[in-house]
């Protein structure tokens, strides 16, 4: 269906539900062929609604097709995020003819128990597929895990756990994180806490996810513990930090006590990554929006879109770790067509282009230069600024003059800034991603990512690229159209 999607500000590239309100991506599986992404969903309106988990597959992680909706509401109460498996032994049981079981684990959200000033209202929940994700049947003995009275308690992330072949959980409750085992996915024993006096704690801590990753070029192993935290981002509202430990199976360690965080743009919230891919790959998707405005953007047929896949990797940066997350191959097999390349922008030299499509393009160089700005522009001068500042260590995003911004306060009241201590002196690369109402910006292979959300009137058509370093100059400035996947 090629050109369906093209009202005012709907991602060309980026997965956004056809229509309603979408949050957070939930059971992120791999199998058979198909990559699954659920999502919290309200069906009738554009604003967040009773939870449902909508759907779509892909091959690709790109280019996706939308499937009905996976699961409804029951007397347990509202669907919220989870997780998905694929149980390959059928241990669970729920395989009676010798299919291979999806498992999704979510929290059911009780509203009445909520009304009623309890705070036992959300307990975990399971569900089966035995049609690799078509259909879906909800586990008669639900809820698996009951709440004793903690009001945040959610967002079940499970996995398999090689070495004591078990199933692991981890969810959030409040201001930590609880670990989980179980042998069949259905009794459930509770292992340990995390987190409870490290990391920030500006808001409530939500969407935990657990893996193993090697650490780049080594044969080093080290477990990330990725925790969504809502507000408290460093550029407000809702964002992700994570840390990096050690897990035995029962406890994760980390003896990192301040917050590090996969993306210091306002809009990537309730990331997580997927089960069972086929190579190992550590690849997350996140939410491209942030609750301080996600019910006040300007789309009027469906509200909000997922950040590009991700795949994740670990760096060692001076004897301390870091969680690099940079696009997928495949998206790179979307931008294809080389829109336009220029000139290296020598040291205090400034160059200006007018393209036709830049605001659906992917645009990157490569420099040691750390005082440079880009600005993205309209024919209305609204801009998008990208600023590599040495003086204050600096990256800033500043989409303060972007476009629409009047639907609420926060969303263009100041610029958006990461710390760039850790940019070596070699040149590095950026790479930029615009689609009709977002950017992401990775410096370096990911090890800085920032992504937000823009609302300009008309498309951006001028690039500005301006390089105040004296000595370093801006080399191999690509911009490449990135095709439609629908
Ligand atoms: C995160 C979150 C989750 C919850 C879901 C409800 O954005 O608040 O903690 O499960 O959204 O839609």
């Amino acid at each position: 269906n090629p050109g369906i999607y093209t009202e005012m500000y709907r991602p060309q590239y980026h997965f956004s539900p056809e229509e309603k309100w979408m949050n957070d991506p939930n059971g992120l599986v791999y199998h058979e062929g198909i990559y699954h992404l659920f999502y919290q969903y309200y069906p009738d309106d554009i604003v967040w609604g009773p939870m449902h988990w909508g759907h779509a597959i892909s091959k690709d992680m790109v280019h996706w097709e939308h499937k009905p909706i996976a699961l409804y509401p029951d007397e347990h109460g509202l669907i919220f995020s989870g997780s998905a498996v694929v149980d390959k032994k059928n241990i669970s049981g729920f395989a009676k003819n010798g299919e291979t079981p999806l498992v999704a684990m979510f929290t059911y959200h009780l509203m009445e128990g909520e009304k009623s000033g309890r705070d036992d209202f959300q307990t975990q929940g399971i569900a089966y597929s035995l049609d690799n994700g078509e259909t879906w049947e909800k586990y008669a003995g639900n809820p698996v895990i009951k709440n004793s009275g903690i009001r945040d308690f959610r967002d079940p992330k499970v996995f398999w756990y090689e070495e004591t072949e078990q199933w692991i959980m981890v969810l959030v409750a409040g201001d930590h994180a609880k670990f989980y085992s179980s042998a069949d996915l259905k009794d459930w024993r509770y292992a340990s806490d995390f987190g409870k006096r490290q990391g920030a704690h500006g808001g409530v801590w939500e969407c935990p996810d657990l893996f193993a990753l090697p650490v780049e070029g080594t044969e080093e192993k080290k477990w990330v513990l990725l925790i969504s935290i809502n507000p408290g981002a460093p550029n407000g509202g809702s964002g992700t930090q994570y840390f990096i430990g050690e897990f035995n199976g029962k406890r994760f360690t980390s003896n990192q006590k301040e917050p590090k965080w996969l993306d210091y743009g306002t809009d990537n919230y309730a990331g997580v990554t997927y089960n069972n891919t086929p190579d190992d790959e550590r690849i997350f998707i996140g939410w491209m929006s942030n609750w301080d405005y996600a019910r006040d953007t300007p789309t009027e047929k469906w509200r909000s879109a997922m950040t590009l896949p991700r795949n994740l990797g670990l760096r060692k940066v001076e004897d301390d770790y870091f969680l690099v997350n940079y696009p997928l191959q495949s998206v790179d097999d979307i931008a294809k067509s080389v829109l336009a390349r220029l000139d290296d922008v020598k040291p205090n030299k400034q160059e200006t282009i007018y393209l036709e499509g830049l605001h659906q393009s992917q645009i990157k160089f490569k420099t040691a230069s750390k005082d440079f700005m880009l600005s993205i522009k309209n024919a209305s001068g609204e801009k998008v600024d990208l600023i590599m500042d040495s003086k204050s260590e600096s990256l800033l995003l500043d989409r303060m003059k972007s476009g629409q911004m009047s639907f609420q306060a926060e969303f263009g009241n100041k610029k958006h800034y990461a710390p760039i201590q850790r940019l070596g002196k070699e040149p590095y690369e950026v790479s930029i991603f615009l689609d009709w109402s977002s950017i992401e910006v990775f410096v370096d292979g990911g090890l800085y990512a920032m992504t937000d959300q823009i609302f300009p009137t008309e498309p951006f058509n001028e690039l500005i690229v301006e390089n105040k370093d004296s000595n370093h100059a801006i080399q191999q400035i690509s911009i490449l159209g990135m095709q439609s996947i629908w």
